[in-house]
């Protein structure tokens, strides 16, 4: 297990599904992690059980399309811990239809929580990891982004805009140690997947050569690798996890 001690975390979306998983995950491999979303009650469980069960969690309200909100976020997490080592951009929403039917508003809903949040994200965590002269980013993407997919235009253009905003970044910051990722899940038990019919989760199964769906613990532990000192010489890169489904 890759140990993330003396690390400060923060990982948005982080009430519930994936980012629920990456917050266990980086509490159990001894991070301070504060768990980020718009809904406070979860998010106050979440830090309460962290706790309880030997972590060191915290958590912050915020809605990441609001520029002004995360970087206020991350300033008084920087004031109470010192420092935000590691940033997981995983927050995410989808409003599916198809192109022809598709409103401005669906459009720039998942944009501006989708691309918009992690550009604010990478935005604010830039002075505090330069400072520090470390530090980890890591976007959630999806493999729709590298796909595309039938009544996603918007979600599939949101995530494949993080691949380019992943690589862009790397590249500016490389040299001051820190380190700029994707993750391009794949179909992965949540609340965004149990919408789906059973119909189409059995078409969407049949395409998965490892024969299931994803866990969140499948994605956590890929964001805990790269996270990690270990990982140091990668980045720019974004890394499928998704059992097979679109290997090439
Ligand atoms: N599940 C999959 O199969 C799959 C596949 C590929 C990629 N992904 C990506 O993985 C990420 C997590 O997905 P998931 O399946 O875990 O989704 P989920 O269960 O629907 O959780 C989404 C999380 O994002 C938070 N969130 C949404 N809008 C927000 C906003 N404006 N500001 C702050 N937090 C916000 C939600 O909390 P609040 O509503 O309380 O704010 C929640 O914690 C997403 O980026 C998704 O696109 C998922």
């Amino acid at each position: 297990m890759f140990d993330l001690k003396n690390k400060v975390a923060v990982v948005t979306g982080a009430s519930r599904g994936i980012g629920k998983s990456i917050a266990e995950t980086f509490a159990k491999a001894d991070a301070t992690v504060i768990c980020v979303s718009r809904s406070e009650a979860p998010l106050q469980k979440l830090a309460n059980d962290l706790n309880a069960t030997g972590g060191n969690a915290s958590y912050r309200t915020c809605d990441i399309s609001d520029g002004d909100s995360f970087a206020t976020m991350i300033k008084s997490v920087v004031g109470e811990f010192g420092q935000c080592d590691i940033l997981i951009n995983n927050a995410g929403v989808t409003q599916d239809t198809l192109l022809m039917r598709m409103s401005d508003d669906q459009w720039s809903q998942v944009m501006d929580i989708n691309l918009k949040g992690a550009f604010h994200g990478c935005k604010s965590v830039m002075r505090p990891m330069m400072k520090k002269r470390w530090g980890r980013i890591i976007n959630i993407s999806s493999i729709v982004g590298i796909t595309g997919n039938a009544g996603q235009a918007n979600y599939a253009a949101s995530k494949a805009g993080l691949i380019g905003l992943t690589k862009s970044v790397a590249k500016e910051v490389a040299s001051r140690g820190i380190t700029v990722n994707c993750i391009a899940p794949g179909f992965i038990k949540s609340d965004m997947t149990d919408i789906l019919s059973d119909q189409v989760k059995e078409e969407l199964l049949v395409r998965i050569p490892v024969g299931r769906m994803g866990e969140g613990d499948d994605i956590a532990h890929a964001a805990l690798f790269l996270a990690s000192n270990e990982a140091s010489f990668i980045t720019g890169q974004t890394i499928v996890i998704d059992g097979g489904q679109i290997i090439s």
